[in-house]
């Protein structure tokens, strides 16, 4: 996620808002930027790269100096990683300077609006079009700063973070929160703003973190005027007296990155959907499908290369895109793949999921594909990654950087994207009728809400976990579209506990698999109520009948599977072609917590990178 810093107080803001980018650095960014105001003038800097390249910059090209001063780091969301797309973003009149945390969703209708009345943009992005927007409202409401901001915001839709500061009147800068994460620092005379507390925490263990449709104006000497965006009405700040240290900051009070990103999912899922899941419109928007519609509709076959949990992703995906668009799907791992000579032809839609967009394998899958004429299309995590540029067209996952190597939210928003990229599809054939698609929509915005419910069984996971974290193999069973999952659980518990882990379809166990069931072998099973519940339960029974000890992952309420199971851990009810975005949660949780009990290194697990760029 993007990264901003503000300060205004009585010291030079050049070395703390550089300071504080490089604080803000393990949330991952492409580019970063600074504002500084001298007195006179706005002085701004900004470069693809990183923090480091902006000092560079900044050392040899603008003055330093002001007390009062904003900086960035960018993750791209709209317009890819370039100096131009960086931010700080001034205004037409040069008076104004945004820095920005979100997606604004309606920009493009609000850029059309502004370019007709004679501003112009330089970059693609949706900060420069609110910055612009605020400057519009100022000047035909002839109001301050603040009021524009507020006017403004009541027209935009998204979630943001903002800093903003007016050249005419520099003793303020306005913050708005909506969405993403806004921290004020409250010193001697002095404010921090930052997207957590790490850029201040050595100033000052005051702070107040706003809340979402919050706005503030930091005047010095003043006190923090906190009011609400929507209707002018008066917020009174919480003052916080911190506790945290930096790196508990940067894992936002989280011990390890996987887990603060496993609860991240609620959050990223909705970031993903936003703007694409229309469902009062009765419609699902994705630009890399809707300028290649042709495209999809005349393709034979689609093939998906992917690697790992993506591949996990993508073997959901062909459940739901045979099931609903009724479009042949192979998936394939990509390093099988492109050395197989596999049959590809110019009518084969190729999709490769990649959360790093820098595999090497799929990369090299995709020029394959590339070369015998297929369309490709991508599924990635990092705006402007290699193969996010090597494919024809493509649709991001808005998941955030994922730090901790063992993907989680990654594996659920891919499976996200897909999910919306296969019902418009599926839509789009006359496959759907209109009432099942729009039920499909309306399940899909409920599933953040669901996995935030599905987290509250966090606790009972970890006493689970505290049963089985000896274990020297376990095995994972899943049917339907939750076989994928139970492979994924499987990846998710050898690859940062050690523990040998395999994941097969239910049904499979009497073709081999059930000869190893014996007391000392975990079975976790998933057997949510829809999709062949009955056939699973009765995998349940040879299991149980073999003195095997199984873990169930049951919807809510379920009271068959619990009175055969040792464990069940319950998650909402949903359909079935939705139920691994939340079947996936307690596996990803019981994986983390045998892991932190083995002393395994969670986030960085050995032998492992977070992103395999070589063969
Ligand atoms: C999964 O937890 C691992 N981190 C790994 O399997 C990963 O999914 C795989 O290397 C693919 O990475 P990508 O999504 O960045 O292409």
């Amino acid at each position: 996620m993007c990264g901003i810093v503000g300060y205004i107080g009585h010291r030079e803001a050049y070395p703390i808002i550089i300071k504080g980018l490089q604080r803000l650095e393990y949330r991952g960014y492409d580019s970063a930027g600074i504002a500084l105001y001298d007195g006179t003038d706005i002085n701004l800097a900004k470069t693809k790269g990183k923090v480091e390249d902006l000092k560079s910059l900044s050392e040899t090209s603008i003055s330093l100096n002001g007390s009062l001063g904003i900086g960035h780091t960018r993750w791209a969301t709209h317009g890819v990683p370039n100096h131009v797309n960086s931010h700080p973003h001034y205004s037409n009149s040069g008076d104004l300077v945004i820095i920005h945390n979100g997606i604004i969703e309606n920009y493009e209708s609000i850029k059309k609006e502004l370019t007709k009345r004679g501003y112009v943009f330089e970059s693609d992005t949706d900060t420069e079009v609110l910055i612009n927007l605020i400057e519009e409202v100022k000047k035909k409401e002839d109001v301050k700063l603040g009021k524009a901001v507020q006017i403004a915001l009541n027209q935009v839709v998204g979630a943001y973070a903002i800093a903003v500061f007016d050249r005419q009147k520099p003793d303020e800068i306005v913050v708005a929160k909506l969405g993403s994460p806004l921290a004020i620092g409250i010193g001697d005379n002095e404010f921090f703003v930052a997207s957590d507390a790490s850029p201040f925490i050595e100033f000052t263990n005051n702070a107040v973190y706003l809340e979402d449709e919050e706005m503030a104006i930091i005047r010095l000497g003043k006190e923090i005027k906190l009011r609400k965006i929507q209707n002018d009405a008066i917020a009174y700040p919480m003052v916080q007296e911190l506790q945290l240290n930096l790196e508990e900051i940067e894992k936002g009070g989280y011990d390890h990155f996987m887990l603060k990103e496993i609860y991240e999912q609620p959050r990223a899922i909705k970031d993903t959907f936003r703007g694409r899941l229309r469902v009062a419109e009765g419609m699902v928007k994705m630009a890399g499908v809707d300028q290649n519609i042709e495209k999809f509709m005349n393709a034979k076959r689609i093939i998906i290369v992917a690697c790992g949990t993506s591949w996990h992703a993508g073997l959901v995906a062909e459940y739901i895109f045979e099931n609903f668009a009724r479009i042949p799907v192979e998936v394939e791992y990509a390093s099988e793949f492109r050395y197989r000579n596999p049959v590809i032809t110019r009518d084969d839609i190729i999709i490769a999921i990649s959360q790093s967009g820098e595999t090497a394998d799929t990369l090299a899958a995709i020029k394959l594909a590339k070369e015998r004429d297929a369309f490709v299309f991508g599924v990635c995590n990092v705006v402007g990654s290699t193969i996010a540029r090597e494919a024809h067209a493509g649709a991001y996952t808005h998941a955030g950087p994922e730090i901790g190597v063992a993907s989680t939210k990654a594996f659920t928003t891919q499976i996200t994207v897909l999910t919306l990229l296969a019902l418009k599809l599926a839509k789009q054939k006359g496959e759907l009728s209109d009432s099942k698609f729009h039920e499909l929509l309306t399940e899909m915005e409920n599933i953040p809400a669901k996995v935030e419910l599905a987290l509250e069984s966090n606790p009972l996971i970890e006493i689970i976990a505290e049963a089985y974290k000896d274990s020297n193999n376990c095995l994972y069973l899943g049917r339907g579209y939750n076989f994928p999952v139970a492979l994924e659980g499987a990846l998710k518990l050898k690859e940062i506990s050690y523990i040998h882990a395999e994941g097969y379809p239910a049904a499979e166990m009497k073709h081999g698999p059930i000869a190893l069931i014996d007391e000392q072998m975990p079975v976790i099973v998933i057997a949510t109520n829809n999709g062949h519940y009955e056939k699973v339960v009765s995998n349940i029974q040879e299991i149980k009948s073999r003195n095997g000890r199984i873990i169930a992952v049951v919807t809510e309420g379920d009271q068959q599977v619990r009175e055969l199971a040792d464990h069940v851990v319950e998650v909402p009810d949903t359909i079935e072609s939705l139920s691994p975005l939340l079947t996936t949660i307690p596996l990803q949780l019981l994986s983390y917590h045998i892991a932190v009990m083995r002393n395994c290194n969670v986030d960085q697990p050995r032998n492992l990178a977070k992103s395999v760029t070589v063969e």
